[in-house]
């Protein structure tokens, strides 16, 4: 059954991008059983998708499954120019993306611009290198034996995707998966699921083959049961938090899925005494105050040495307290709502817990007018080590600063977490960079950079950060099985 819905988003050029079905087997599939999806701006309902379940999760497996021998067996070249046709659609159709992004995730349309062209480059990219899947020929171990080790696609892959980046982090999963010869059903968060059946309809258009890329939504626990359960799948990729991703992949391991995990992150941002103040203050807001605090890879933990701690203090509160909050499809905002109230809770909380213990509010630290999932960005300073913020990360826009002293102590501080997703430092000193670099544990260092995302580099963490990289040519190697052929030639 399908059933259309008019959009309820101003400003598009193509309704049709805001699809009120699934996409399973290069159909849209709908459903009387709906769930809403609403603008974390102002609360409004800006669309509404097909509440599937296990058995229409079952399905898509099996579509994909039918569609490996074909997508598979094409050529690299083939796969890639399909993946090409797709981004270059997205790039052509990239203001209705992110209004639809905007709409659903809250994000200022500016960001939502930007991720729709850093989701585009995932395919981009990955549509480049499927022509560069090669294997490889070893010196053999006999006389009479030939050895060749041969890359293959790890087969059907299961993907479900946050609301942070609602394009962003299926392509980056697509792209590699599809340009090796995978085949895909992605499960988008109930939250976004929009974006993620707007690229969908683009792919179809780009002429992604039936069955190759499939949409379900719905609710996570149903269709999460078959994604990680189902045997066809033999490759699980999620990016979320921690606790849900440790969940997810020990389910996974009942049929010894490959699983990448991209989790949570706690990012110290450490600031030298020989830091460049400004550079310091525009790392910071990059970082931090990115998607409104709400990236994996978000500054959480800010630690400053003594001798530069009130200028940089000062000088952050400045630019922070500067930052414009709203809605953003109505105007031009720096900042944009949370994503639900449990998000606007733990800022509340981390606030209330540091200051507490001593700490002081140097800007922010309310509920904004806005709206009431919109928060003011928040600068704590006299932050204690132990205090929650410094424990787990906020995931909104608070920057909580820790004062230390020595090299040493900063290092220790910035490795006492169970995660290490990405670390931040900065110093003019290139020695101290490339030992901190070095000695920091986590799977991403910005030396001196606050934005360190792109498609040409591997993204992933260490600890319980997750397993796995995603984006660059380290990325296909998750989609791929080695297999050796030992041929006797006596
Ligand atoms: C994330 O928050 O999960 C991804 C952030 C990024 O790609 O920069």
């Amino acid at each position: 059954m399908t059933v259309r819905r008019a959009s309820r988003i101003p400003g598009l050029q193509r309704d049709d991008l805001v699809r009120g079905e699934a996409f399973i087997d290069g159909a849209w599939v709908g459903a009387e059983s709906r769930i809403s999806v609403e603008n974390p701006a102002d609360g409004l309902v800006v669309g509404d998708v097909p509440d599937l379940g296990a058995g229409e999760a079952t399905q898509a497996v099996t579509a994909a499954q039918d569609a490996m021998p074909g997508w598979q067996t094409l050529t690299g070249k083939a796969r890639g120019q399909v993946l090409r046709r797709w981004s270059e659609l997205m790039l052509a159709h990239a203001e209705d993306l992110a209004r639809i992004m905007t709409a659903e995730q809250g994000k200022p349309l500016a960001e939502a611009r930007g991720e729709v062209a850093y989701a585009a480059a995932f395919l981009e990219w990955f549509a480049e290198e499927a022509r560069r899947v090669n294997g490889d020929i070893l010196t053999p171990h006999a006389s009479d034996k030939r050895l060749t080790v041969l890359r293959r696609p790890v087969g059907v892959v299961a993907a479900i995707t946050p609301w942070n980046f609602p394009l962003a982090m299926i392509t980056r999963k697509a792209g590699p998966a599809l340009a090796v010869g995978c085949t895909m059903v992605v499960k988008p968060s109930e939250l976004t699921p929009l974006s993620a059946l707007a690229l969908a309809r683009l792919g179809q258009e780009a002429g992604v083959p039936p069955g190759v890329f499939n949409v379900i939504t719905g609710q996570a626990a149903p269709i999460g049961d078959v994604l990680t359960g189902d045997p066809r799948i033999r490759k699980f990729t999620f990016t979320g938090s921690t606790a849900v991703g440790k969940m997810l992949a020990a389910r996974c391991m009942a049929t010894v899925k490959r699983v990448s995990l991209e989790l949570g992150g706690n990012a110290p941002f450490i600031v030298f005494d020989d830091a460049d103040i400004e550079a310091a203050v525009d790392g910071a807001i990059a970082s931090k105050f990115r998607n409104t605090g709400q990236t994996c890879v978000c500054a959480n933990r800010f630690f400053v040495q003594a001798g530069i701690h009130d200028r940089f203090a000062a000088a952050l509160a400045a630019r922070v307290g500067g930052l414009r909050l709203g809605p953003g499809l109505i105007g031009a905002f720096d900042q944009g709502p949370l994503i639900d109230a449990r998000a606007v809770a733990k800022v509340r909380a981390h606030i209330a817990d540091a200051v507490g213990a001593g700490a002081r509010i140097l800007t922010g630290g309310q509920s904004a007018t806005v709206g009431p999932l919109f928060f003011q960005p928040t600068v704590l300073v006299d932050v204690r080590p132990d205090a929650l913020v410094n424990r787990e990360e906020t995931f909104g826009p608070l920057a909580a600063i820790t004062r230390f002293e020595t090299e040493a102590e900063a290092i220790r501080m910035a490795n006492d977490t169970s995660t290490g997703l990405a670390a931040y430092v900065f110093t003019q000193d290139m020695s101290r960079g490339v030992r901190l670099s070095e000695t920091l544990e986590c799977g991403m260092v910005g030396l001196n950079a606050g934005l360190i995302s792109t498609e040409v580099a591997p993204f992933g963490g260490v600890k319980e950060s997750g397993m796995g990289r995603e984006g660059s040519r380290y990325g296909l190697e998750d989609y791929l099985d080695l297999k050796l052929v030992c041929a006797n030639v006596a």
